[in-house]
């Protein structure tokens, strides 16, 4: 028990060091490239909704082919350092939301060029003079800055969220207007521009109830940029996950899947000005105000789940709460103590499924299997968590073959291995599927792997049992039929 806690402890630590995380998978461009400029934004509207602990951007936008030849990429700019937080990027038909086929992957120049992009395929070209709406949504994560950075226990916190008053843009722009959506009223600052920017010379920004609209402005070249900020009250925590290590075990022969969760969470929000006062919080939870540290989390889990368990690095923790039935599963889980800024906590929880609810036989194969479950669970908070990096692992029963794998969280890599415990022959084979920059939001996607599991592979399990169970049975009868005792031999001196 000692060793495994060791173990895991040393986990945390390769976590905080491994920082770097969207270096992955990406094409690399010569660092003279310049997006071709071959297409122009006739209108653009962007929101920002900033009701949860990470912005949400979508920017429509009317997308216009100025070239001479059909076209197909679109290119979205992030400055470096933004691109590497920027998480969930997504493109559609806004017109046509069910068109499918848009792509939307990294290009990266040299890691020390100022400006990075996502390059946006569509489905098909588009010709010339052709226009598009395109709707394009993501998430900036370790968006929001507390400030001041050091409030008391029971303080309101506010936070300061940078952005520019033009959406990004690798092409000249006629026309568009930012939309923040703010989660309150309580607004102490926010930048105010010059109205002659303005195309209609109007007080920029205009305010309508919790809603700030900046612009509309005219024609502004490819990449101008025009700075604001704003500073608004979110008494809430800023959830931050690490690293999500969740692994799934198939068990034809026992009907079980197995799931199991690691997490290494860290409080974003303001540091603690003075100590922490437990009899502060104590008397404070009588009547529950908000408050910026993170007191308990909420598991919705696949229906039907039983024997969860709740375990941080000091052990089992009792302040759970776990009620299950067919229709719906809820772990409610409280830290030992409540995580206030910086502050960090690891933590593992897990829960069985019946192995009939969640795998089925593929239609007319009889030796093909399906498996349908969430990508990643994790807790469900109102004020949202966004996820660094999350690691899904899917191990297989041992002699399964031929595995495929589908999800729509975008993934950084895939490997597939061999996973080996002691009651194994061959080992299983196991997925490990990993994706990076992941907001809550997702946590309803699903994961869908294809495997054959011939039934030779479905009796082997069994035997090798009852093989171990022989040699256990012969050795101990030659055991027990050895003269071995030393009463006996007392007995014949
Ligand atoms: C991350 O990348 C930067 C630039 O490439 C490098 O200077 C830094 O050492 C890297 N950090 C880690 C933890 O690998
Ligand atoms: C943790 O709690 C479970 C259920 O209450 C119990 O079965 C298990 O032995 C406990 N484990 C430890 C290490 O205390
Ligand atoms: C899995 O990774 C390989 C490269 O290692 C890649 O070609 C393939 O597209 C990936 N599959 C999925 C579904 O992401």
């Amino acid at each position: 028990m000692r060793l495994l806690q060791w173990a895991w402890l040393g986990l945390i630590s390769f976590a905080a060091a491994d920082t770097n995380v969207t270096h992955e998978s990406r094409n690399i461009l010569p660092s003279t490239f310049k997006p071709p400029q071959h297409f122009r934004n006739v209108n653009l509207v962007r929101n920002i909704n900033l009701e949860k602990s990470y912005p949400r951007e979508t920017i429509n936008v009317v997308v216009e082919n100025i070239d001479d030849q059909p076209q197909s990429e679109y290119y979205l700019p992030f400055e470096q350092g933004t691109l590497g937080r920027i998480g969930g990027l997504e493109a559609k038909d806004k017109k046509e939301p069910g068109r499918t086929g848009f792509t939307a992957e990294v290009v990266e120049i040299d890691p020390y060029s100022p400006t990075e992009y996502y390059k946006i395929t569509l489905p098909a070209v588009l010709p010339p003079k052709e226009q598009i709406t395109l709707q394009i949504t993501y998430y900036v994560l370790s968006a929001l800055s507390p400030l001041p950075a050091q409030i008391g226990q029971m303080d309101k916190q506010y936070v300061l969220h940078t952005f520019s008053a033009y959406a990004p843009s690798s092409y000249t722009t006629l026309k568009q207007k930012t939309k923040l959506k703010l989660p309150t009223a309580d607004v102490p600052d926010v930048t105010t521009l010059p109205a002659d920017l303005n195309a209609e010379g109007k007080e920029d920004p205009q305010k309508q109830g919790t809603t700030f609209t900046y612009g509309p402005y005219g024609e502004r070249e490819a990449g101008a940029i025009q700075e604001a900020s704003v500073r608004y009250e979110f008494t809430k925590p800023l959830t931050h996950g690490k690293l999500l290590e969740r692994d799934i075990e198939i068990s034809h022969w026992g009907g079980n899947i197995a799931t199991e969760e690691r997490h290494w969470l860290t409080n974003r929000a303001a540091v603690l000005k003075n100590h922490f006062s437990r009899v502060a919080y104590q008397q404070s939870a009588y009547y529950n105000p908000p408050t910026h540290a993170l007191k308990e989390m909420r598991f919705p889990l696949t229906a039907g789940s039983v024997d969860a368990y709740f375990i941080d690095d000091i052990g089992n923790v009792s302040t759970s709460r776990f009620r299950t039935n067919t229709r719906e599963s809820n772990l409610e889980i409280k830290p030992r103590y409540p995580l206030f800024g910086n502050w960090n906590y690891g933590f593992k929880v897990g829960w069985n499924i019946d192995v009939k609810d969640y795998v089925r036989h593929l239609k007319g194969q009889s030796n093909s299997y399906i498996l349908k479950v969430p990508f990643f669970e994790g807790p469900k908070q109102v004020e949202g968590i966004e996820y660094e990096r999350i690691v899904t692992s899917v191990i297989l029963p041992e002699g399964a073959k031929n595995v495929r794998f589908e999800t729509s969280v975008p993934l950084v890599s895939n490997t597939t291995g061999l996973h080996r415990t002691f009651m194994d022959t061959l080992g299983r084979t196991i997925i490990t599927l990993t994706a990076v920059n992941v907001v809550d939001e997702f946590r309803d996607r699903d994961l869908i792997v294809t495997y054959e599991y011939p039934s030779s592979a479905r009796f082997m399990k069994p035997l090798t049992i009852f093989g171990g169970m022989l040699v256990v049975f012969a050795f101990s009868w030659v055991i027990g039929n050895l003269d071995v005792s030393i009463g006996k031999k007392q007995k014949t001196a």
